[in-house]
């Protein structure tokens, strides 16, 4: 099946079906490493709110809580480029186990800065969960200790992503057609 989004066409890759069972196993696998952590989880909004929400429904460990966070990109006075500061953040993260919740991992800029961010609130330690990751687009030196599915290396909609705003909506996951 395929979609248009503004003047771009884009063709479902992943069914809603699968995506499902892959956050079914993640929870599965989440609820035995986590047992007696008392996890907080922390969905990084927009893109994560589908996937939060998915996820979240398997998850059995005691003490879970879950908290949302943004990202503003705005542009900073430092040199090294575009600034993201988190935003939302109400929880003391001292001594806890958080895990981050994301819907991508492309370049992996975004992670490896909310991840120094983070860090500097002391937690006892610090997961990243993605959905998607791109390996073929890492630039940063990154561990992900959750991966739903490897994807290649283009654009992708749905399921919480989006493109240009639009698109967050699908249950299915669509790659933007070539041409
Ligand atoms: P990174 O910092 O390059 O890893 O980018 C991660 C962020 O870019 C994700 O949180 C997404 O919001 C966005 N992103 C990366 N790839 C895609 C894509 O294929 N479709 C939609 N959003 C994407
Ligand atoms: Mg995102």
């Amino acid at each position: 099946m395929k979609i248009k989004l503004y003047d771009k066409t884009f063709e479902v890759s992943l069914p809603a079906k699968e995506i499902d069972e892959i956050i079914a196993e993640m929870g599965k696998k989440m609820n035995k490493d986590l047992e007696g952590k008392k996890p907080l989880f922390l969905c990084v909004l927009n893109g994560s709110f589908m996937f939060a929400s998915d996820l979240m429904k398997h998850i059995t460990v005691e003490g879970t809580e879950i908290s949302f966070v943004k990202l503003s990109s705005y542009s900073g006075v430092q040199t090294s480029g575009t600034v993201r500061e988190l935003i939302g953040l109400n929880e003391n993260l001292e001594g806890r186990t958080v895990v981050i919740l994301e819907d991508i991992v492309d370049s992996g800029i975004t992670m490896f800065g909310t991840k120094a961010t983070l860090s500097k609130m002391n937690p006892a330690e610090i997961k990243i969960a993605t959905l998607f990751f791109k390996p073929d687009a890492l630039k940063r030196d990154l561990t992900l200790d959750y991966v739903g599915k490897e994807i290649p290396n283009d654009f992708i909609v749905g399921r919480g992503l989006d493109f240009d705003g639009l698109g967050r909506n699908y249950p299915d996951l669509y790659t933007l057609c070539e041409e």
